[in-house]
C-alpha cells in the first residue's frame, strides 16, 4: 500500500504544465470506438483511470497503442458487445462504453460502474435516454444490458443536470437514424470537448457548450483524423490552490483560462493576485496580505465544480474568519474533513454544508486519500502544514493527477511516494 510523505511549510515557486484532461479521456476514449477507422488521440494523461479504459476496450477487440501521450486506437476488431474486463468495476466512466457500444453494435452488456463514493450515484437518466431512443434496458446480478433492433433519434429532456448522462447520450446519438436532441444538457468543458473529438471524426454534433445540444445521427465515421485533448481544468486549480495555501507564487501553464474562471474570481476575492495569459495562469499572495473568508457554492459549469470542492475547502481553511462551503452536486461529499480536522482545521459539517473557521495552523498527520479529489486535497493540506504529513490510499489519488509527485517537485515541494505506508508497517508489527 502506498503512500505520499509531505514536509510541509515550503512556499512553491516556478511554472507547471497541466496534464489533459482525465474526464475528458474518458469520454474520448470510449467514444472513439465508434469510428468505422483509426484515429490518434494527443495529450492522453498516463492515470490510472485512463489506463483501465485503455485495457478495456482493449480486452474487446481494439487495438491501442499508447507512446506517451498519444493513444492510437483502432476499433474495428470490436466484435462483441459483453465487457467482462474487472476493471470495468473500478472506474465510473465505463458506463460510456454502454453508449458506445450501442451505437456500434445495437447492443452493450457491461457491470455496474464503479469510481470515488460520493453518496449515491445513479445512472437513470442514462438508462431514460437509451431507451427514448430506441433500447430496451435489463439489469440483474451487478451487471446492466442495453439492446435495440435499430436506435433512433430522439427528444430527451435531462430532469438533471448530469455530466455523464450527456456524454453517454451523445456518443449513443452520434451515429442513430435522425435528430435527437438533449435538453437541459451539462455545459462542462469536457462535454464540448467529446463533441469537438466526435465531429472531427465524423458526427454532426452542434450546441455542445450549451444546455441544448442537437445531434444528426451519421451513417459512418471515418475516423482517420488525430485529436488533441483539453486541459485538465481541475488539475490545474488543484496547483492554483497549491499556490495561494502554501503563500507561494506559481504559474501553471497550460489551462484555458476561462474554464478557471469560477476559481480565478473566488482566489482573487480572497485577496489572491491570480494574473492570467493566453494559456497560462500566474498565482501569489502577495507578502503581508491575509486571505480573507468566503462562501462556495458547487453548482454544474460554469458554476464552481465540485471536483475543486474539498481543495477549495484546504483554501478556506487558510482564510481569516468564518466561509461556507455547500455541496450541491453530490449527497455525501464532505467525508475527508475528518482528515483535515485531525490535521487541525476547525471545520463543522450539516449535511452538504461545512462552516470552516480560520487561519488554521495545520499540522502533519497520517490520513487517508478517501476518494480521487479527497487525496488531492490532502496533499494541499500536507504542503500547508507543519511536519510530517503521510496520506495513504494514494491509489485514488492516482487515478485522476499524472505525475503528480515529479510536478509539485519541480515547484519546491518536499513531497515523496513510499511504496509502503506506516499502516502497514503498523499492522504488520502487531
Ligand atoms: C462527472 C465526473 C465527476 C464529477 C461530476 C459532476 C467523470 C468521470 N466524473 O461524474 O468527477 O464530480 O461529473 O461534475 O466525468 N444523477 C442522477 N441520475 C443520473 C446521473 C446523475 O440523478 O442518471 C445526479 C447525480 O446523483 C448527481 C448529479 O446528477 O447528483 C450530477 O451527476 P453527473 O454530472 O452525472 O456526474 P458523473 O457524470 O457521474
Amino acid at each position: 500500500m502506498a503512500s505520499y510523505l509531505i514536509r510541509g511549510g515550503r512556499h512553491l515557486r516556478g511554472d507547471v504544465t497541466v496534464s489533459g484532461s482525465k474526464n475528458a479521456a474518458l469520454g474520448i476514449l470510449a467514444a472513439a470506438i465508434i469510428c468505422d477507422g483509426p484515429c490518434t488521440i494527443d495529450n492522453v494523461p498516463q492515470v490510472s483511470d485512463t489506463m483501465a479504459m485503455i485495457d478495456i476496450i482493449s480486452d474487446i477487440g481494439a487495438i491501442c497503442k499508447l507512446e506517451g501521450n498519444r493513444l492510437e486506437i483502432d476499433p474495428r476488431g470490436i466484435q462483441d458487445a459483453r465487457v467482462v474486463s474487472e476493471r470495468a468495476r473500478d472506474i465510473r466512466a465505463s458506463y460510456y462504453l454502454l453508449g458506445a457500444l450501442l451505437a456500434r453494435l445495437s447492443s452493450s452488456d457491461i457491470f455496474l460502474p464503479g469510481g470515488c463514493n460520493f453518496g449515491v450515484r445513479p445512472i437513470d437518466l442514462h438508462l431514460k435516454g437509451f431507451e427514448a431512443m430506441g433500447a430496451s434496458c435489463n439489469i440483474s446480478h451487478g451487471r446492466i444490458r442495453l439492446d435495440a433492433k435499430q436506435l433512433h433519434g430522439a427528444n430527451i429532456f435531462l430532469d438533471k443536470v448530469s455530466v455523464g448522462a450527456t456524454i453517454n447520450l451523445m456518443i449513443a446519438a452520434a451515429k442513430a437514424p435522425g435528430r435527437t436532441v438533449i435538453e437541459n444538457a451539462a455545459r462542462e468543458p469536457h462535454i464540448v470537448d467529446v463533441a469537438n473529438f466526435l465531429n472531427t471524426m465524423g458526427a454532426r454534433i452542434r450546441g455542445a457548450g450549451t444546455d441544448m445540444i442537437r445531434i444528426d445521427g451519421v451513417s459512418s465515421m471515418p475516423g482517420r483524423r488525430s485529436y488533441s485533448i483539453i486541459p485538465d481544468q481541475i488539475e490545474a486549480g488543484t496547483f492554483m490552490i497549491a499556490a495561494a495555501v502554501t503563500r507561494g507564487d506559481v504559474c501553471v501553464h497550460n489551462l484555458i483560462p476561462k474554464h478557471m474562471e469560477p476559481l480565478s474570481a473566488k482566489l482573487k476575492e480572497m485577496g489572491a493576485v491570480v494574473e492570467e495569459g493566453g494559456d497560462f495562469i500566474r498565482v501569489y499572495i502577495p507578502e503581508g496580505r491575509h486571505l480573507s473568508s468566503t462562501n462556495f457554492i458547487t453548482m454544474p459549469y460554469p458554476g464552481f465544480p465540485t471536483d475543486l470542492q474539498p481543495q477549495a475547502v484546504v483554501l478556506l481553511c487558510h482564510a481569516e474568519g468564518l466561509s461556507r462551503m455547500q455541496e450541491n452536486v453530490w449527497t455525501s461529499r464532505f467525508q475527508y474533513v475528518e482528515d483535515l480536522k485531525l490535521m487541525g482545521a476547525n471545520i463543522d459539517v450539516a449535511e452538504r454544508t461545512c462552516l470552516i473557521t480560520g487561519p488554521a495552523q495545520l499540522t502533519g498527520s497520517l490520513v487517508q486519500a478517501r476518494d480521487l479529489r479527497a487525496g488531492a486535497a490532502m496533499v494541499l493540506a500536507g504542503l500547508s502544514a507543519q511536519d510530517e504529513t503521510e496520506i495513504y490510499d494514494i491509489f485514488r489519488l492516482e487515478r485522476g493527477y499524472e505525475n503528480l509527485v515529479e510536478k509539485l517537485t519541480s515547484i519546491g515541494a518536499n513531497i515523496r511516494r513510499s511504496d509502503i505506508s506506516t499502516l502497514e508497517v503498523e499492522r504488520n508489527l502487531k
